[in-house]
């Protein structure tokens, strides 16, 4: 017998489906609620609310697990690399030898991204956010492959779209840097694999020609993977929601990116360096900061720490970690922040105010550590994390349009003035 829930309301007994995933999750389906019931749910933030059922991701926030498409994120991050992990996030298996080299192929082939794209980033002020940068010119390529703006034209044309995406969203990222420090840009070279091509454009000027260090390709290959999905967070529910009103796969991640950029989510890896520095320059008193960020009267957050679903610790993080040590190891980089930030952390992980609100420093608690290491100026982490999460989003729009899914759209209670009499202008 298929299990239900039970709703008793004003004398009446509702039933309401159990819906079962793989990993033995349970959810109540509530979607006939208000036909039957005329009662809605009211959940701020979507803290208890499953918006879809997916095949992607699956995540233990409780136990620390994080599995793509079944993986586990320590084997890929060990074993895989970027663009394999976003085959399989995509596509939903690993790619045989074949079927990678064509897609690794196929994506060399779309590095370059058209002329006219240089006059709209030329437009920018330089010094502008690169994260804005990106998303604009993530939604103009709309007006260079008008056939994507109709993701219901074919399966041929959407994969097309999410070549061109996967492939050009190095050069334009990178682009975003040089327009921010005032430089030239510098083309895709597609003898390179897709993080050394990006670090290459990143960092070669014309009277020095950068050769990527394969100890940092190796560490950006890392950082993508950890990124690369994480189930409905805020800047994947935003890409399926703005996806589910068919709007194009470039419009969708464009809107993404927007929602990446704030400090509270992708943001933060800035932040976090941000916050480090600050408490460098003002003597290195961790536990000061300490105090501020438990003092509710204060807004100051500990950024890095906190997660909306890990309440154990993120297992991304852990990873992070030991890479930081690893890559500032074999760069010989000495970095102070490094130090400030496993103090702050010992501190953090010994306190009774972190400890009873589980919260445990985060994936962006480390990130930024290592793209400092890594060369990447800091305007640009959340650009990295961009970078890496894109297979993510474009799997979960994928999905939710395979899936026919209807469009998003949630309720609300309205808490406002009840019906009143317009008052002329005169008389108010
Ligand atoms: N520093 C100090 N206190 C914190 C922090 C923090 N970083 N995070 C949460 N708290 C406290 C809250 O004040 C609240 O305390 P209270 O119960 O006494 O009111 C309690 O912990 C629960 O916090 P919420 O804000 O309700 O938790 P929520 O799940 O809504 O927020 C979030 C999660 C946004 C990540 C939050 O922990 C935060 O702001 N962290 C700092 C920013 C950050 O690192 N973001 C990156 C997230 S990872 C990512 O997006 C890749």
């Amino acid at each position: 017998m298929s299990e239900k829930a039970e709703l008793h309301f004003n004398g009446n007994v509702y039933e309401l489906p159990i819906v079962t995933g793989t990993e033995n999750e349970k959810a109540i389906d509530i979607s006939k609620l208000r036909a039957q019931s005329g009662l809605i749910t009211l959940d701020y933030g979507f803290k208890n609310t499953g918006s879809t059922s997916s095949a992607i991701t699956f995540l233990d926030g409780e136990k620390g697990i994080l599995r793509y498409r079944g993986y586990s994120i320590e084997e890929l991050a060990e074993n895989s690399n970027f663009l394999e992990t976003s085959y399989l996030i995509i596509y939903g298996e690993l790619p045989t030898k074949q079927e990678f080299d064509q897609f690794v192929k196929d994506i060399t082939m779309h590095t370059m991204v058209h002329e006219e794209v240089k006059n709209i980033l030329d437009g920018f002020p330089s010094k502008a956010h690169p994260m804005g940068v990106l998303s604009s010119l993530i939604g103009a390529l709309t007006a260079f492959y008008p056939n994507a703006l109709d993701p219901n034209r074919s399966a041929d044309e959407v994969n097309i779209s999410i070549i061109r995406i996967l492939a050009k969203m190095p050069t334009i990222a990178a682009w975003t840097f040089k327009n921010e420090i005032g430089h030239p840009v510098n083309y895709p070279d597609n003898s390179l694999d897709y993080c050394s091509n990006f670090l290459k454009m990143m960092f070669s000027v014309p009277s020095d020609k950068y050769e990527p260090d394969p100890v940092i390709s190796n560490a950006l290959n890392k950082l993508l993977i950890l990124h690369a999905d994480h189930e409905q967070n805020c800047s994947t529910s935003t890409v399926r929601v703005v996806g589910s009103s068919h709007a194009s796969l470039y419009s969708s991640v464009s809107a993404g990116i927007s929602a990446l950029w704030g400090p509270l989510h992708g943001g933060a890896n800035q932040a976090v360096i941000e916050m480090l520095e600050a408490i460098k320059n003002d003597g290195g008193d961790t536990k000061k900061w300490m105090a501020k960020a438990k003092d509710k009267d204060d807004p100051f957050r500990l950024m890095g720490f906190g997660h909306r679903v890990y309440k154990n610790f993120d297992p991304r993080a852990k990873i992070i970690k030991k890479a930081a040590d690893d890559v500032l190891a074999k760069l010989g980089v000495n970095d102070p922040i490094l130090e400030i930030a496993k103090g702050l952390e010992e501190v953090a992980l010994n306190d009774e105010y972190f400890i009873e609100r589980k919260l445990y420093p985060n994936v962006d608690f480390y990130s930024g550590i290592i793209y400092r290491a890594l060369g990447i100026p800091t305007q640009m982490f959340t650009v990295m994390f961009a970078m890496g999460r894109l297979p993510g989003w474009i799997a979960q729009w994928k999905e939710m349009r395979e899936n026919n899914e209807p469009i998003g759209r949630p309720r609300q209670v309205y808490v406002g003035e009840n019906h009143r009499a317009f008052v002329d202008i005169k008389n108010r």
